[in-house]
């Protein structure tokens, strides 16, 4: 780590504008104290905030891990009218929870919170440090640490994209990261440096809070940023390049599906229980699942065409028409009852697909 000069002199007054990790560290007080009172006045009023307790903050942190907090509050409030604590979460059939958290995706953190609260209610009392919030399913070290310093006051920072970039910009650090995982551990000592030992709940959502709602990816709002006079990339006026991450290698994928209908029935693919991803989950089938070959489904009436991206695939999705098997079809598909669609978990966008089709089919 390098110590640079950050003292810039106006007429007025001296403001110091750290340079280098060591010079931030040097200002932690300040900058402690000012990223807390803007937090205290200017926090979203979130549930979890408003009447905190470890369960809402364990499932808030679940339902945050990929999901932006606009998108996720609705579902929050469905959860704990269903489920409002870890033993009434650890009851519920695996079925009933899938459901209610499908259209968040990805739903292995659904399973893994069910079988977290099935562990927590086998506890005479929940477990407090970081280390051992690691140890239960789904808590990697930004949830252990989120999780135990919101509720316990462990000393330990959260580091997550949104940090990385406010800490690579208030030293303007110029490195280009491969990823986001290499990132966060680049940055974690300064974090853990800046990091208020009196509250470190509340430093760690002050910082969360500061890059959802001012140190943003694009159109940083510097001018409402508490914390700009110690920021190198603001002084040098160009924010929106930090933090520098290498290009990811874009693969596009195509994927051929199955429309079947018979009567008022709709061919799915349920994938077996065991599944890792979808376990349990619904879709309409592939080509492949349906047991013909891509190009003689893509024949098919052309019904919808969809596009999205996952991590670093972008899959156009092509759906067509088709005749139901002659008698039998390979495993795991199923005549589902058009009645009893809203039951089902479908994963991903599918519900919105079956929707979309059965009110235009
Ligand atoms: N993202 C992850 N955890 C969060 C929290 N507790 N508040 C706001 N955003 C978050």
């Amino acid at each position: 780590m390098t110590i640079g000069c950050g003292f810039i002199t106006s007429s007025l007054f001296v403001v110091s504008v750290a340079k280098s990790p060591t010079q931030l560290i040097a200002a932690k007080t300040r900058f402690r104290r000012a990223l807390l009172d803007w937090y205290r006045a200017h926090a979203r009023p979130l549930p979890w905030r408003e009447a905190p307790s470890l369960y809402r903050t364990v499932v808030s942190e679940f339902m945050l891990q990929q999901t932006q907090v606009k998108t996720m509050l609705p579902y929050f409030a469905r959860w704990q009218t269903e489920f409002p604590n870890f033993a009434a979460l650890a009851a519920a059939p695996e079925s009933r929870v899938l459901r209610l958290w499908e259209g968040l995706g990805y739903y292995s953190r659904a399973r893994n919170l069910h079988r977290l609260a099935r562990a927590i209610a086998d506890l005479p009392s929940p477990p407090t440090t970081p280390a051992e919030w690691r140890e239960l399913p789904g808590v990697g070290p930004y949830t252990a640490a989120a999780i135990t310093s919101i509720s316990f006051r462990a000393p330990v920072a959260c580091v997550d994209g949104n940090v990385v970039r406010i800490l690579a910009r208030l030293t303007a650090n110029p490195k280009r990261f491969p990823d986001s995982a290499t990132a966060a551990k680049v940055f974690t000592p300064l974090a853990n440096a800046l990091l208020n030992p009196a509250d470190p709940g509340d430093h760690n959502q002050a910082m969360m809070e500061l890059g959802a709602t001012i140190c943003a990816r694009q159109n940083p709002r510097c001018g409402e940023c508490p914390v700009k006079s110690f920021c190198a990339a603001a002084k040098a006026g160009a924010p929106e390049k930090f933090s520098r991450f290498a290009a990811k290698q874009i693969e596009k994928r195509d994927v051929v599906r199955v429309w079947c209908r018979r009567g008022q029935t709709l061919l799915l693919h349920r994938a077996s229980a065991t599944a890792r991803r979808l376990a349990g989950q619904h879709e309409l089938p592939t080509a492949e699942q349906f047991g013909l070959p891509a190009t003689v489904v893509s024949g098919g009436k052309l019904l919808g065409q969809k596009t999205r991206s996952i991590t670093r695939y972008r899959i156009r999705e092509t759906i067509h028409a088709c005749k139901p098997p002659a008698d039998s079809f390979p495993a795991g598909l199923v005549w589902v009852p058009l009645t009893e669609l809203e039951h089902l978990t479908l994963s991903g966008p599918h519900r919105r697909w079956v929707t979309e089709l059965l009110s235009a089919t």
